[in-house]
């Protein structure tokens, strides 16, 4: 969910509307907006997009003032309906938005019901209105009131509310979802995430976990739950709103995938000192420490996990350390075996995926230590991981990842090969050299780019497709189940990704006349695998299926083998999947914009799940 706040001279509204568009990649099932003035509250929510929220403002219009909140939402408990819809608002007086999930939310809702409340939706944050307008109405003040309510919730939570009463008084609380503050000229901001109100001022302040901010006229005060003094973050956002507009693409995603060139060269930018060697300077953990691990361990969620799975063929390869990749989802449940000489790998593109949060937690209890692989500066992942590798790819607002995958495959390349140079496996010139290709991989991705007519005719050409089929062999087996994702996501196509020499086992029943399947062939030089790929492709067309190859541009024998041949520049095996990606998300976006999918906010999905 995405949640804003203004506190200030102007149009509420109108900043507070304009800060959800901004937040709308983060869910939009319903949205809603509640204002505080003259010992009044005015309110408005609707079920879908926030364009909906502003017809029907329009419609039933709301008094001017500054102080307001609101909400995007991603539905958990109750559905996407008008009522369940934030804010939610109790005894007329006190206005709440939510974001997370209240576990505790029945015995609580039993409990206030018995007590005379009347509650208007299935939703569990209600509950939280509720008790803070018990404390209000008993003569608490609103910081007090949102205090003694988290004192009894229990689960994940960003809290922000408005009493009527107190009007020149917005206060937050924040537990496990995120929450930033923007300061600005005698005006103040909450958000979930700063694109909110960047446009207003780059000046922000962290929240950290378990506190409490209260905005007024006079400023900002930050308290822990007990009411102590707080630590809080300040810092100043490095990209503009520029970089959160779509600058002439009619997608942010497409605008993403052309932006990769520049992202993966940022990510790479000042990793070679003179002396050929890495430098991770940002990682701060020492080389002895990095020399004593003995066992790593990948956890991510969706796109994010692909690209561990990549990053697993490489490390493995360069440093000879036993390395998993596991869902994150999956992890603390199944009571991994990690212990102080386990480095924990974390890739999060939002660096606030709750599933992800909850592994490095389990992680570290263990001792583990956590190197997180992150784009989002100073968010919760992290803040709590014992180092971090940032990739520089700026704010990724497409719900799909593009440009957030291809820089973590080069976050995950250099961590594997700073690890190799570490324990001695690697040296200057072999790293030199890796690096080198990985420099020259902006340009390659331009020119893929550049010659992208074949991939958007292809989309057209299998715009009815009902099923596609991915396939690859070692890294490009990660690169099959990642394009196949792009098209479940965007375009809303049943796909799926092989691992390509298991295919006769089982799946190659799926394949008939016609089915489109795209194989991703490795780059001459590891030729057997080559060879058994090439394999697999004549076992699919013997079976009728139209093959989309992509291969080295040079490969003829595998051009002979495609009805479409989609040629990637020259590499080696282990990078190849930072090309092969590509045309696989072009093609993905294109197919759905062909099909008149918005390409931005695929149906059900959030671009940051803060929910486990
Ligand atoms: C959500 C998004 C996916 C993303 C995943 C992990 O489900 O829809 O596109 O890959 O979360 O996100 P993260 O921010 O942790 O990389």
């Amino acid at each position: 969910c995405g949640i804003v706040g203004y506190l200030g001279d102007r149009d509420g509204l109108e900043i507070v509307l304009a800060g959800l568009r901004r937040l709308e990649y983060r869910g939009y099932d319903s949205a809603g907006i509640a204002l505080a003035g003259d010992g009044r509250l005015e309110w408005r929510k609707k079920q879908g997009k926030i364009a909906n929220l502003a017809a029907e403002i329009e419609q039933n219009p709301v008094p001017r003032t500054g102080t307001a909140i609101g909400h995007t939402r991603w539905a958990t408990h109750g559905a996407p309906t008008d009522a369940n819809s934030h804010p939610h608002v109790a005894e007329e007086r006190v206005a709440i938005v939510h974001n997370g999930i209240i576990e505790n939310h029945a015995p609580l809702r039993t409990e206030l019901e018995a007590a005379g409340a009347i509650f208007t939706s299935e939703t569990d944050s209600e509950v939280a209105a509720h008790l803070i307008a018990n404390e209000v109405k008993a003569g608490a003040d609103l910081v007090e009131a949102m205090r003694r309510a988290v004192a009894r919730l229990d689960g994940a939570f960003t809290l922000v509310a408005v009493d009527a009463q107190d009007p020149d008084r917005i206060v937050a609380a924040r537990r496990n979802s995120p929450l930033v503050v923007g300061v600005g000229e005698g005006e103040y901001f909450l958000a979930s995430d700063v694109a909110a109100f960047i446009e207003h001022t780059r000046d922000a302040i962290e929240l950290g976990q378990d506190q409490i901010v209260e905005l007024t006229r006079d400023g900002v005060n930050v308290t822990d739950f007990d009411g102590g003094p707080a630590e809080t973050t300040e810092f100043r956002v490095d990209w503009d709103l520029e970089a959160a507009q779509k600058q002439g693409f009619d997608w942010f995603m497409r605008k993403e995938i052309f932006e990769q060139p520049k992202a993966v060269a940022d990510t790479l930018l000042g990793r070679l000192n003179e002396r050929g060697e890495l430098v991770l300077d940002e990682l701060r953990m020492s080389p002895e420490l990095l020399r004593r691990v003995n066992k790593i361990v990948i956890v991510a969620c969706g796109t994010a996990f692909y690209a561990g799975l990549v990053a697993k063929y490489a490390i493995e390869h360069w440093t000879r350390i036993p390395c998993e990749v596991e869902l994150a989802s999956e992890f603390r449940y199944r009571d991994p075996i990690i212990d102080p000489m386990t480095l924990v790998v974390t890739i999060s593109q939002s660096g606030e995926t709750a599933d992800t949060l909850m592994a490095i937690r389990h992680a570290r209890e263990q001792q583990a230590k956590v190197i997180a692989i992150c784009n989002t500066n100073g968010a919760t992942i992290p803040r709590e991981s014992d180092a971090v590798i940032y990739t520089h790819a700026g704010p990724e607002i497409g719900v799909a990842s593009t440009k957030g995958f291809t820089t973590q495959l080069v976050a995950c390349y250099l961590l594997g090969l700073y690890l190799a140079q570490v324990r001695g496996m690697k040296y200057g010139d072999e790293i030199a050299a890796l690096l080198a290709e990985l420099e020259r991989m902006p340009a390659a991705l331009q020119q893929l780019l550049d010659e992208r007519q074949g991939v958007l005719e292809l989309a057209e050409q299998l715009k009815d497709a009902t099923s596609v089929l991915f396939l690859g062999r070692h890294v490009g087996y990660p690169v099959a189940l990642e394009g196949a994702l792009k098209l479940k996501e965007l375009a809303y196509i049943h796909a799926e990704g092989f691992a390509a020499g298991e295919l006769k086992h089982g799946p190659i029943a799926l394949v008939s006349q016609d089915l489109p399947i795209f194989v991703v062939v490795p780059p001459r030089g590891r030729d057997q695998l080559r060879d058994k790929v090439i394999s697999n492709i004549a076992e699919v067309r013997a079976r009728g299926a139209k093959t989309i190859v992509l291969g080295d541009a040079d490969d003829d024998q595998a051009r002979a083998h495609a009805e479409v041949f989609i040629p990637l520049p020259k590499v080696s095996t282990l990078v190849q999947p930072l090309l092969a990606i590509l045309p696989l998300q072009l093609f993905a976006c294109e197919l759905a914009t062909l099909k008149g999918h918005d390409v931005d906010q695929p149906r059900n999905l959030a671009k940051s799940v803060t929910v486990e």
